[in-house]
């Protein structure tokens, strides 16, 4: 049997494959469009590996959903396949709605159709897997508790409300049909393989670039860092053992301000690659305007996935950033691979103001 992963050429979903087989999991049918954040570059290793079959195509193409999950007698879903950048939504939200609500409907319809002409016992083994986020949840005052599952959800950007609205047809697909769904809310996740319009990679790219590094309005906001493997491996322990219909929320216990953040990476650069002019990385930071409807704070409460499912979060920030920082510099060819093309007309727009 095979597990069908959406998205898997992107950051979450390629780190997931190398950490599924990795742990010995069994092959993979990938099925990623390949939209300028997919980069079949993130699983080279996998070259000619039988566990790993890609398949270039829409998780909204019904037809071609149905012929992958009975041709590899698929045993469960794992969706990551999105959009996923808050800025991009902004500028244009129609892609949005598309992949992660159209596109999440059509996923669901076709793994409703195949998961009620299995036997019975198959039926109860099924799991539909479905990766969301913790921005559902809107944003937090400085002193407020951290999300937890009954949270009520308040998104507040186009990326937000797309997500939140996929997570409503997977709750509905379950509570109407009963397909046997599971759903995971996670933090930020940070790591090898982050497409460099995302914070971290970002301000590496630009420091070492010699450009400014541009922070958001105060730059206090605040997110709650999760290295990517600790996602991964929740994943996991949430795919074999929670319950259907259950839903869990992923966080690294790891709240930073996103000064904080931009100016440990520019320690971590100013020791493994000082300028040449002696002066920090930090005197590059520049604050710019801030992002429309800019949430303040996420803290995610994961009380629930540590005492139902045992998992704890291995990375604390400070290695996991310094492990991160000195990978994006190992693999500046990886680097300048993406920064290519789309990425730099999107930039431009991005950061021409
Ligand atoms: P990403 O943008 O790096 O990758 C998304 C992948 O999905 C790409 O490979 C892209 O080609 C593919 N894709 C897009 N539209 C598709 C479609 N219609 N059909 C098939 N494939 C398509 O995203 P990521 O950061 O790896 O996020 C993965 C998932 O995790 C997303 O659902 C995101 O909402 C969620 N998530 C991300 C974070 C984070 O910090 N990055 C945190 C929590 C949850
Ligand atoms: O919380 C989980 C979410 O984390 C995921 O669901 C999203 O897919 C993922 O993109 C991420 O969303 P954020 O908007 O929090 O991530 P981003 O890296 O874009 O921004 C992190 C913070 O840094 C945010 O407060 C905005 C700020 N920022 C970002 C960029 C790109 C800046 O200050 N400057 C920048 O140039």
């Amino acid at each position: 049997m095979t597990i069908l992963v959406t998205g898997g050429a992107g950051f979450i979903g390629a780190n997931f494959i190398l950490d599924w087989h990795a742990a010995g999991g069994e092959p993979v049918v990938n099925l990623d469009k390949l939209t300028y954040a997919g980069n079949l570059a993130n699983l080279a290793s996998l070259e000619g590996d039988p566990r790993h079959h890609f398949v270039h195509g829409d998780i909204g193409d019904g037809a071609l959903v149905a012929r992958l999950l009975a041709e590899h007698r698929v045993r469960a879903v794992l969706n990551f396949a999105a959009e996923s950048h808050v800025d991009r939504s902004i500028a244009g939200p129609a892609a949005f709605v598309q992949t992660n609500v159209a596109g999440t409907f059509g996923l669901l319809e076709a793994a409703r159709d195949y998961w009620n002409a299995l036997p019975p016992d198959e039926q109860g083994a099924w799991r539909f897997l479905h990766v969301s986020t913790d921005e559902v949840y809107g944003t937090l005052a400085a002193d407020a508790p951290a999300f937890t599952e009954t949270t009520a959800y308040a998104p507040n950007s186009p990326y937000s409300a797309s997500k939140a609205a996929s997570d409503h047809l997977v709750r509905a697909w379950h509570h109407t049909y009963g397909l046997p769904v599971l759903t995971t809310n996670c933090s930020n996740n940070y790591g090898r393989f982050q497409f460099p319009e995302k914070l971290i990679p970002l301000v590496i790219h630009k420091a070492l670039a010699g450009e400014a590094l541009p922070v958001y309005g105060d730059g206090r906001q605040v997110r709650d860092w999760l290295h990517v493997s600790d996602h991964c491996a929740a994943i996991r322990r949430v795919l074999a053992s929670g319950t259907p219909g259950g839903v869990w929320n992923v966080g690294g216990l790891n709240q930073k301000t996103n000064l904080e953040v931009v100016q440990a990476i520019c320690a971590l650069l100013d020791a493994a690659r000082p300028r040449s002019d002696g002066a920090s990385y930090a005197a590059q930071i520049r604050f710019v305007a801030d992002r429309p409807g800019h949430d303040r704070r996420y803290a995610i409460d994961a009380a629930k996935l540590r005492r139902e499912l045992g998992w704890e979060p291995r990375h604390d920030f400070e290695s996991g950033l310094r492990q991160t920082v000195a990978w994006y510099l190992e693999h500046e060819d990886w680097v300048r691979n993406v920064t290519s093309g789309a990425y730099r007309d999107w930039a431009a727009r991005q950061y021409a103001a």
